[in-house]
């Protein structure tokens, strides 16, 4: 299939190219580079061993995006092209909510417009809000406490709305937990502007000397060890699963949560990458970060039953992947 992959300069995006090329599809990549870089696309091509097409587009446009579908027999889209710092997303609501709404609704426009009916959509664990673990598909969504979370909430119920309304269409709600890890050629992986917020980055520039010390935040939740227990997941896995998605994807609404189904402290977390790398990192424990929940892991059987899709590399594996790729990565 010709897949239209925006967002595919991205981390999440790069690796799913790689799955989908292996996997015998053809890519087209949108994305307006606004949180990736050009030479990541060459990366992609060096590791795949072929061409990929690539347009510089913000995929908020719609003449842009009418172009690609006009230039290209497309089959199916895989929407990736969003902002995700929930924290950013408090202090720019404006910012997110046009960027990761318009740009859902541009595209799925123009799919009905090409008669194009496959969509998968990244959403996120963040729908499921404060509830108990494991989050199951089925589950009444909580409100989430910033408006990146939000978006995911209403890009879901918008592709819904439209599902309901084209009997033809077809689409897939991902929601994943917390990728981590970089492809095993240390070439792709996350790098992002700034001091990371998310742990797997912190802790690697910890590692490398970039940064002094890990901050852990809080140790006083109700968990193993009091740290915050997260489903961490290789991007590698996941890119994986949206090919099942998308290969597997039949007419109407089809949510899947990506995830292992098991939950890792931060602290757990630390000394797994200590093991696998012979790297130490120092921390602290500091106060709870804000907007922050105790646990949050997947029930991740739906998408085992249904797309034969399950997260096969380990913790190790994920830490390896990611101080891989930290060591080799040049600003
Ligand atoms: P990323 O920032 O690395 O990738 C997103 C890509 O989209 C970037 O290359 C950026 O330049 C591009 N982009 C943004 N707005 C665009 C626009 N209007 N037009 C064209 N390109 C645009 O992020 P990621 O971690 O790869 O995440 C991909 C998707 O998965 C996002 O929608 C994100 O919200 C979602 N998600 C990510 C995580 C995570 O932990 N990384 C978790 C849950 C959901
Ligand atoms: C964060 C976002 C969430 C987003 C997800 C994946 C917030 C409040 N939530 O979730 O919306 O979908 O990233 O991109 O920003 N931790 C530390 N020290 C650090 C960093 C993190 O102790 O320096 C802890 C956190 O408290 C948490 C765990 O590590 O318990 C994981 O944090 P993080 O990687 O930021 O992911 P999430 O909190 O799951």
């Amino acid at each position: 299939m010709n897949i239209l992959v925006t967002g595919g300069a991205g981390y999440i995006g790069s690796h799913t190219c790689i799955a989908l090329v292996k996997a015998g599809h053809s890519v087209i990549i949108a994305d307006n580079l606004s949180n990736s870089k050009s030479k990541t696309v060459m990366k992609i091509m060096d590791i795949v061993e072929e061409g990929v097409n690539f347009h510089k587009i913000d995929v908020t446009e719609e003449v842009a995006v009418e172009m690609i579908f006009r230039n290209y027999n497309i089959d199916g889209v895989i929407h990736f092209a969003g902002l995700k710092a929930a924290g950013e997303s408090v202090e720019k609501p404006i910012e997110y909510y046009y960027n990761n709404l318009v740009s859902t609704m541009v595209l799925t426009k123009v799919c009905q417009k090409y008669g194009v009916n496959r969509f998968v959509f990244s959403s996120s664990a963040t729908v499921y809000g404060d509830n108990n673990v494991p989050f199951v598909e089925n589950m009444e969504l909580l409100p989430t406490t910033n408006p990146y979370g939000e978006t995911k909430a209403m890009s879901e119920r918008i592709l819904t709305d439209i599902a309901n309304a084209n009997p033809l269409f077809s689409v897939a709600l991902l929601r994943y937990f917390n990728p981590v890890g970089a492809h095993e050629s240390g070439l792709i992986g996350e790098s992002p502007n700034g001091i990371p917020n998310n742990l797997m980055p912190y802790v690697t520039q910890v590692a490398k000397g970039k940064l002094e010390t890990l901050r852990v935040f809080g140790n006083d939740y109700p968990t193993v060890d009091g740290t915050g227990v997260r489903d961490y997941i290789h991007v590698l896995d996941l890119a994986e699963g949206h090919v099942a998605a998308l290969v597997n994807l039949t007419k109407g609404v089809h949510v899947y949560n990506l995830g292992t189904g098991k939950g890792t402290s931060v602290l757990e977390l630390v000394n797994a990458f200590e093991l696998a790398n012979g790297v130490g990192i120092p921390y602290e424990i500091v106060e709870r970060r804000h907007g922050d929940i105790a646990s949050c892991y997947a029930d991740a059987t739906k998408a085992k039953r249904e797309l034969g899709w399950v997260a096969k590399r380990d913790l190790i594996t994920m830490c390896r992947d990611a101080w891989r790729f930290e060591k080799n990565y040049k600003e």
